[in-house]
């Protein structure tokens, strides 16, 4: 990522381009896309010349009947919005359906889109599509002669094991080369997320104690509450462990565990991601719990038989001279008692006990939320005010919005839409790092250990609070 300093008159805006979203009329385009592109677009953040191509399998009744959709979508999302803002941007939209024409309408559209823009235009497509869609539509934009400069934009999963990822990613690189491709994981979009970075390689503090000489163990627990929201088709495919784990959690894994890259710039970070991705020991599946939460086999479109995981909590080690023998363990589910994301560094405990009497054992850990409003605390011992010499436990913290009131975070969506407009690879996934990580998932994937029931509103599974051992996972906090 190019480290900008914060510049008086607002961040550059990218150069031209046309935006091509496939699956326009689905969730992702109609929640994250399309209102994040509005949001772009009031902040002065889209190019000042652009045009946005949306594509679905079938046509809307017309154009305007479509735009009224999208206006319906950015209302749902950001909020009542400003008419004039909303017709210059609404006048940049078209609408192009794929189907039936082997995609000679779409075609049309974007060449027609791209002469609007003029010579100097970039063309982006975004593909918001089922992943059951992505090869069909890759191959189909093969078919388009573009001259401008191309980019593509994935959403995972990135295949479902290592073979169906190295047909995926043979597929795109016969259309598009490594450099134009975008694999997007949105959780490294999060402010949050970035902000491990700043605080781990922006400071001198941390360094020197983070590594397996002053760690003893880290959790990255990210529950959710919400169940699978009627999305059953997706979850049955895909399941926990590749929507959740495979992907936002070990790219967490990777932000808390990576070496200092030499730059903050997309080669030097993949570099070091893809180190700890090598260093990753194979997991045991003695040491993985998979969980279904009651009623899941009753949610619509669901198999009455499946035995799709809901849920999964995990031990991880990275091999490596810097945390060889730190558990890292893993914890997500749907339909679980809280909505967090959570990364605890516990330290290990001072070599002598000077002070007498009971040590409280989780007032020793570093806590890094990942909420739209990031907090980051350490819970240290200090002494209880007062006549004797009692310890207790006291937080520092760090309160980002607190810290930074006057600051406009960007959604996920729209930093990472950002970037790609803007040439930066940095927070997205390289073809090295999803093959590595498949290649060490593929043992597990092939023989998972069977589901076990976790009511509704609970923390998973009985045998997964056991897996961090007797301290436990830090959540629930309260
Ligand atoms: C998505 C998953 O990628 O991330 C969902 O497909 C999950 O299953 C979601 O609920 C969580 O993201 P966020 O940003 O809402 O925490």
């Amino acid at each position: 990522m190019t480290v900008r300093p914060a510049a008086p008159g607002g961040a550059a805006r990218p150069a031209p381009h046309v935006l091509v979203v496939l699956g326009a009329t689905g969730d992702l385009a109609r929640r994250k896309l399309l209102p994040g592109l509005f949001r772009l677009f009031r902040l002065d953040l889209l190019p000042a010349r652009f045009r946005i191509v949306c594509s679905g399998r079938t046509a809307p009744e017309d154009e305007e009947t479509f735009l009224r959709g999208v206006r319906a979508s950015v209302e749902a999302f950001r909020g009542t919005l400003d008419d004039t803002a909303w017709r210059e941007f609404a006048a940049r939209i078209t609408f192009a359906a794929t189907d039936g024409d082997g995609g000679a309408t779409l075609r049309k559209a974007v060449a027609a889109a791209l002469q609007d823009v003029g010579d100097d235009a970039s063309c982006l497509f975004y593909l918001a599509v089922p992943p059951s869609a992505t090869e069909a539509v890759v191959r189909l934009l093969g078919t388009f002669e573009v001259t401008a400069p191309r980019k593509v934009v994935l959403e995972k999963p990135f295949g479902t094991d290592l073979e169906s990822a190295r047909r995926l990613n043979a597929t795109l690189h016969e259309v598009f080369e490594e450099r134009q491709i975008y694999r997007i994981d949105h959780f490294l979009g999060k402010e949050a997320v970035q902000n491990i970075l700043a605080v781990r390689f922006a400071n001198g503090v941390l360094h020197p104690v983070w590594n397996h000489q002053h760690v003893c163990y880290v959790q990255i627990d990210v529950p959710e509450q919400i169940d699978i929201q009627g999305r059953a088709d997706f979850m049955e495919s895909t399941g926990t462990f590749r929507d959740m784990i495979a992907t936002h959690l070990f790219q967490l894994l990777a932000f808390v565990a990576l070496d200092p890259p030499a730059r903050m710039d997309g080669d030097s970070l993949h570099h070091e991601m893809a180190k700890v991705f090598r260093a990753l020991r194979p997991p045991d599946p003695d040491r993985v719990v998979l969980g279904q939460y009651e009623g899941y086999r009753d949610e619509a479109g669901v198999d009455a038989a499946s035995t799709v995981e809901t849920f999964v909590a995990m031990e991880v080690y990275v091999d490596d001279w810097t945390w060889i023998g730190v558990p890292f363990h893993l914890r997500t589910g749907k339909a679980l008692a809280e909505g967090r994301r959570t990364i605890t560094i516990g330290f290990k405990e001072p070599p002598l006990k000077v002070f007498p009497g009971d040590v409280d054992d989780t007032c020793n850990e570093l806590v890094l939320e990942l909420t739209d409003d990031p907090r980051i605390f350490a819970d240290v011992r200090a002494k209880v005010p007062g006549p004797d010499f009692v310890l207790g436990r006291g937080r520092m913290r760090l309160d980002l919005l607190d810290a930074f009131p006057e600051a406009q975070p960007l959604e996920a969506y729209e930093r990472l839409l950002l970037d790609v407009m803007r040439g930066d690879s940095t927070l997205f996934t390289s073809t090295e790092e999803i093959e590595l990580l498949w290649e060490l998932f593929d043992p597990l994937l092939r023989d998972p250990p069977e589901p076990r029931r976790y009511p509704r509103g609970s923390w998973g599974p009985a045998e997964a609070l056991r897996i961090p051992g007797e301290r436990g996972w830090r959540l629930p906090d309260s």
